[in-house]
């Protein structure tokens, strides 16, 4: 690669390198071919969730993770802050990382790649989501959180896209929310979801 294509494209979220170096157009056909996941171990005998991982399953689906980590690779592909930008991050294209965070991960596998988040900050899945700002309502109970638990455990290849989660409704309570989430922005106060009984707006970022 010369200098100047180095120069522009130096920035790992700005213009792509495809076709610049074939080194590098080799490692990424050969990324790209990394489309498995190992299967858990965690799961029954049979190959199938576990009465736990069921339970689990359920708790996914009432706490909407499957809002972000949607679809048959359990992530949407954008970028959401869910309370793990530390004021020393510094900026991601330019701009401030609070409030637009990092890119969903898949839940595929994750048996097998702790430490979690986009640095490692959380050394256990309890520790992920030991979050107020990640989890949606109230905290989780340690049944809840032993189940929850139990099923991403089990989430690998075998494992169908969660149920789709609709996007919040403009109900009245959605209007207190954006117009909290608003007075909020010019505050400049944090809301905290925790108190939130429904989906934050301010989670909605495009990429
Ligand atoms: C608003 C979108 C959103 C919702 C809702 C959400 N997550 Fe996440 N999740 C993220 C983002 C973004 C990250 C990555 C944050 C980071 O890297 O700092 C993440 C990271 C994770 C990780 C760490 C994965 C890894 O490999 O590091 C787990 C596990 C996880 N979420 C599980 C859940 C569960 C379970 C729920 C429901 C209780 C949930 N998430 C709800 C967006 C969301």
């Amino acid at each position: 690669m010369s200098d100047q294509d180095f120069a522009n494209t130096s920035d790992p979220l700005g213009s792509p390198k495809a076709g610049l170096s074939s080194d590098l157009d080799n490692l990424a056909a050969y990324v790209s071919s990394l489309t498995k996941t190992p299967p858990s171990p965690y799961r029954d005998a049979g190959g199938v969730l576990t009465s736990e991982g069921l339970a689990g399953r359920a708790v996914f689906e009432s706490r909407r993770c499957g809002f972000c980590h949607s679809g048959s690779s359990f992530t949407d592909g954008k970028r959401h802050d869910v309370g793990t930008v530390k004021p020393s991050f510094g900026l991601g294209i330019g701009q401030p990382l609070a409030g637009v965070g990092f890119d969903t991960p898949t839940l595929k596998g994750v048996w097998n790649t702790a430490p979690y988040l986009h640095d490692g900050q959380a050394s256990t899945l309890e520790d992920v989501l030991n979050s107020d700002e990640h989890i949606i309502g109230d905290a989780l109970s340690a049944a809840e959180m032993g189940q929850l638990v139990a099923y991403l455990l089990q989430i690998d290849d075998r494992e169908a896209a969660p149920a789709a989660v609709p996007v919040p409704s403009s109900s009245p309570w959605d209007l207190i929310v954006l117009a909290s989430i608003f007075a909020a922005a010019i505050t400049g106060i944090r809301m905290r979801s925790n108190r939130l009984k429904t989906i934050p707006t301010s989670w909605e970022r495009p990429n």
